[in-house]
């Protein structure tokens, strides 16, 4: 017998879990459209292209991470690792940026595809919820978007946030920063790990970003960020900051903060959160600015902003914090049935329910009514309604609330009005 397991790195979700996954969602795109944020829909593979350029030639994403292939047509395919560059193709494939107001505002909710080393909250296929906000020359930008990041996260259940933010400066500053950090590392890296060996070859920069405890104890030493910043790059930053305490959101400067993505300058953050006995998933969101990405894909220079959640990290977490308050799929009501002849009209008053918003289910096969009510209680189900011969002459149905055990009789028309009721009541005082 074939035996077909999910892919390494991948994941099956069902019932509570699917459920709060979709409930994160919808709770951050409600949060997203108060600050303008329109969807977009972007295809989740693109021309490789756009990903080695926009992500960096010497990211590990680009250089290790990415899923490449070429389609039936020859064409070099990825799926993407990210959503930002393909949300940023799509504006200037279709001129958005000239047909409609700036800045422009957009969130995205799908999946992306990293080759990483799978561990928890960390897949090859994972979802990432994100806003840009694109052709906004004002700092001010920034502090909305960190802020929006941080409000969204608490509005999931995340208390205490942990925002480390940094600046990458301007090009002057990054471009005067990367000297100083190559002249520091010349005669270092040769005893450095072999992605430091690339990185200084490629991006300097990224070497603050290695893992390696070794190579760490190396790069505590080094140059830091804002001993290059310029004048503009220095007030930029402070700006942001001095906002951030005005709206009182606690941050942690971090100046080894250079992000895995090259399109980035001026402001990068990440928002953590930590567990109570310390462990962390590594970020469960994150972003920043970037100047350059529009016109490198062949529009204008737009400066824009944005971030992305990862949807799994803030779901894992959840569980963990909020345990007994996740949502278990339920029914309002479960119509038994007792027999052939009882079947059909079980049948029409399930589909009648369900037209006027009840969530109902049945049993579809002829089962003892005790196997129904099993049914009925493991499917969550608040009320039973019973459906016998007498009741076919009658129309008056005894409805059993499954969690009190107690039985009333309703009349079928006045039965949409029992059950709102009751539900309503029900949903108050669970409130
Ligand atoms: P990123 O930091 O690469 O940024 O990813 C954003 C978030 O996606 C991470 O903070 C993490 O929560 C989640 N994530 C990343 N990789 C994985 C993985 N393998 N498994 C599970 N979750 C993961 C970006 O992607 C940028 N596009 C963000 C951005 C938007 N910057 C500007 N605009």
């Amino acid at each position: 017998m074939a035996n077909y397991q999910n892919q390494r790195g991948t994941y099956d979700a069902f019932d509570e879990e699917a459920i709060s996954i979709e409930n994160t969602v919808e709770t951050l795109k409600d949060i997203v459209k108060f600050y303008g944020y329109s969807p977009i829909h972007t295809p989740i593979y693109e021309q490789t292209e756009l990903f080695a350029r926009t992500s960096g030639e010497s990211s590990d994403i680009v250089t290790k991470e990415m899923f490449t292939f070429t389609d039936k047509g020859g064409r070099n395919i990825t799926l993407r690792p990210e959503v930002t560059a393909g949300v940023i193709r799509a504006i200037v494939n279709n001129k958005l940026y000239a047909t409609k107001d700036l800045p422009l505002k957009y969130y995205y909710y799908g999946p992306a595809f990293r080759y990483e080393r799978p561990s928890k909250g960390r897949y090859r296929q994972f979802n990432q919820f994100g806003v840009e906000c694109v052709g906004v020359n004002s700092f001010l930008s920034d502090v909305e978007t960190i802020s929006l990041g941080f409000t969204a996260l608490q509005n999931l259940g995340f208390e205490n946030v942990i925002l480390k933010i940094n600046t990458l400066g301007d090009e002057e500053s990054r471009n005067a920063y990367q000297i100083a950090l190559r002249e520091y590392f010349k005669d270092k890296v040769e005893n450095m790990c072999a992605d430091c060996k690339r990185r200084y070859e490629q991006n300097v920069l990224r070497i603050l970003d290695c893992k390696d405890p070794d190579d760490q104890e190396i790069i505590k030493d080094a140059p830091k960020m804002k001993d290059y910043l310029n004048d503009i790059s220095k007030e930029y930053f402070k700006n942001v900051l001095m906002y951030l305490d005005e709206q009182q959101i606690p941050y942690e400067i971090d100046d080894t903060l250079v992000r895995g993505l090259d399109y980035y300058s001026h402001v990068v953050f990440e928002y953590h959160y930590y567990l109570k006995d310390g462990t962390s998933l590594g970020a469960i969101g994150a972003g920043g600015h970037y100047d350059n990405l529009v016109n490198e894909i062949g529009g204008p220079k737009l400066s824009s902003v944005g971030f992305a959640i990862g949807i799994e990290r803030v779901n894992t977490l959840l569980q963990d914090i909020l345990k007994d308050q996740l949502e278990k799929p339920y029914l309002d009501v479960y119509v038994i049935h007792m027999g052939e002849e009882t079947l059909q009209t079980a049948f029409m008053l399930t589909q009648e329910l369900r037209n006027n918003c009840f969530r109902v289910d049945m049993c579809l096969e002829n089962k003892s009514i005790s196997q129904q009510i099993k049914l009925a209680n493991r499917k969550n189900a608040k009320y039973a309604l019973i459906i016998g011969e007498n009741e076919l002459k009658t129309y008056v149905y005894p409805i059993k609330n499954l969690l009190t055990t107690t039985q009333e009789e309703v009349s079928y028309q006045d039965l949409v009005d029992y059950l709102t009721n009751k539900i309503i009541l029900m949903e108050d005082e669970e409130c």
